[in-house]
């Protein structure tokens, strides 16, 4: 059983300047909710209990967010206001402990995460990075995504990677799988993954030959992106205290995942749907739009506002 996740939220976001200057990108709302919110039901429908935040001095309105507020309690209950009191003491489940540890020094996604180890070692964990929100319109939380990777990795022991395909324009911005010749032939129109031909096959994984970070569009082996979404062993750990400084002279997680697939062959997961890139502004703009259009709150309304702005 895979009960816990890591959410690595050290970065300062310095995307999203000047928004992010002195609240976390991660308290931004997508509509009636902190992007964290998001992120935390996420794990929590994919059954995760325990979830390590890899923190940073600057995101103590986080830590907040998920403590009890007792001021605010009391004064809810004392004004009738049921349902909002119900929306407050349901941000953090009874059942499911938040912890949190400071990185310090930010050095990369693979530094941020070995932070976590004194937490989870021992036991195969999900690491869940908050700037990707995975459109929870197009799945079922319940059980695509997080929770098919944590099932596919009970079966098979192998780590699960989640990949989506971007605009090989796009690409220098993320990790990107390189599947091998075999299914490039099958699957692959040149460098662009074909999507319609994979679904048809029925296949339920695709392979790791290797993992590259941040290429170039002409260096990428294909336009398969690693999506922030990963199911791995326990075995993690020694190859993290392994890995060099890489890409922007991080200390990459593709980089660790590179060298541990070398001894324990991992597979890629096709996201069910889609994700924004909430690390990004326009990333971030869309996921606020496609939540809005869709709230059953504001949906109509919204809908309409944007028709009548003349704009599409
Ligand atoms: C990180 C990872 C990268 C991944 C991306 C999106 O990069 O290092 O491999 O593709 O998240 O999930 P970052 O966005 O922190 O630069």
């Amino acid at each position: 059983m895979i009960t816990k996740a890591i959410i690595p939220m050290a970065e300062l976001g310095t995307k999203m300047l000047p928004e992010t200057k002195s609240i976390p990108m991660e308290m931004l709302p997508i509509v009636d909710k902190p992007l964290i919110q998001y992120i935390v039901n996420e794990a929590v429908l994919a059954g995760i209990k325990e979830i390590v935040l890899v923190a940073h001095y600057s995101k103590n309105a986080v830590e907040n967010h998920f403590d009890k507020s007792f001021e605010l309690e009391s004064e809810l209950k004392k004004r009738v206001k049921r349902q909002q009191l119900e929306e407050i003491q349901s941000i953090c489940p009874p059942d499911i402990s938040i912890m949190y540890v400071r990185q310090g020094k930010t050095r990369g996604l693979a530094h941020a995460i070995s932070k976590a180890k004194p937490l989870v070692r021992g036991e195969p964990f999900a690491i869940i990075l908050p700037d990707v929100l995975i459109n929870q319109f197009k799945c079922d939380m319940r059980t695509d995504n997080l929770k098919e990777m944590i099932d596919r990795f009970n079966e098979t022991g192998r780590n699960q990677i989640m990949v989506q395909p971007v605009p090989l324009s796009n690409i220098s911005a993320y990790g990107v799988i390189d599947t091998g010749k075999d299914f490039r032939d099958k699957y692959f129109d040149g460098s662009i993954f074909n999507e319609k031909a994979y679904q048809e096959s029925q296949e339920k994984s695709i392979p790791i030959e290797n993992l590259v970070e941040k290429p170039e569009a002409d260096a990428a082996p294909g336009n398969l992106a690693i999506v922030g979404r990963y199911v791995v062993s326990d075995k993690i750990w020694d190859y993290l205290e392994n890995t060099p400084p890489g890409a922007g002279n991080e200390i990459q997680f593709t980089d660790t995942l590179r060298l541990m697939n070398r001894d324990y062959p991992m597979d890629a997961v096709l996201i069910k749907g889609d994700s924004f890139d909430c690390g990004s502004q326009l990333g971030y703009m869309k996921a606020f739009i496609e939540y809005a259009l869709r709230s059953r709150r504001f949906g109509t309304d919204m809908a309409e506002f944007i028709r009548k702005s003349g704009r599409i």
